[in-house]
């Protein structure tokens, strides 16, 4: 089974790479699952733009086939988003707006991280997912990234040493994931 690893912001200076990566690197490792980073920046869409609804399935732009190609490899994700303004950020609901059944009936952690950890932006991207048919997780780990974790480019200084304290709750979510992977399947 895969589960693939979600950037949620794709800003230049995003720590958005650097906390999927530490939930990759710390994550409990299982023989039935393969963890996958997913770079939402790389797939350069533009702002949602397909005419069709995405629950015909029906896609006219080459770029909504491959985002669709690359999502329905999953069994399950792990959505990896900031807190802009008391929400998540609008490049991972434009991404999950262009398409429907890729994501339905799947299970979905959410982790979520800013100064305050992102707690809001949690709440509000479990709405989402629980619109598109998905199965969240109980368990969001809310990291917390203040100014003085992080250095050159805004990235963290010393990421394992500042989520030491998460590697618990990371534990407890990726159980819960691997339970509804598990029921799903
Ligand atoms: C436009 C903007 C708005 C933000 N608003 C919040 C906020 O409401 N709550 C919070 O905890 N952090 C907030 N932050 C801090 C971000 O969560 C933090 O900078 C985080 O690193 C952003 O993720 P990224 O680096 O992957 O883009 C904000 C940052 C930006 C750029």
């Amino acid at each position: 089974m895969k589960v693939q690893i979600i950037i949620g912001s794709t800003r230049p200076n995003r720590v958005g790479p650097q906390i999927a990566k530490w939930v990759s690197e710390n994550i409990p490792t299982k023989s039935t699952v393969e963890y996958e980073i997913v770079d939402i920046a790389d797939f350069n869409l533009p702002m949602f733009n397909e005419p069709a609804h995405p629950a015909t399935g029906q896609y006219e732009f080459e770029y909504t086939r491959v985002w669709s190609e690359k999502i329905k490899e999953a069994s399950g994700y792990i959505l990896v988003t900031p807190e802009y303004n008391a929400g998540y950020p609008a490049s991972l609901k434009n991404a999950m707006d262009y398409l429907y059944h890729e994501w339905s009936n799947k299970p979905v952690m959410i982790v979520s991280y800013g100064v305050g950890g992102g707690p809001t932006s949690s709440a509000q991207l479990r709405q989402v997912v629980e619109r598109l048919k998905m199965h969240p997780v109980d368990t969001s780990p809310a990291l917390t990234v203040t100014r003085e974790m992080t250095g050159e480019h805004d990235q963290i200084k010393d990421i394992s040493t500042s989520f030491k304290p998460y590697v618990g709750n990371l534990e407890i979510a990726a159980v819960e994931l691997l339970f509804k992977l598990t029921e799903n399947s």
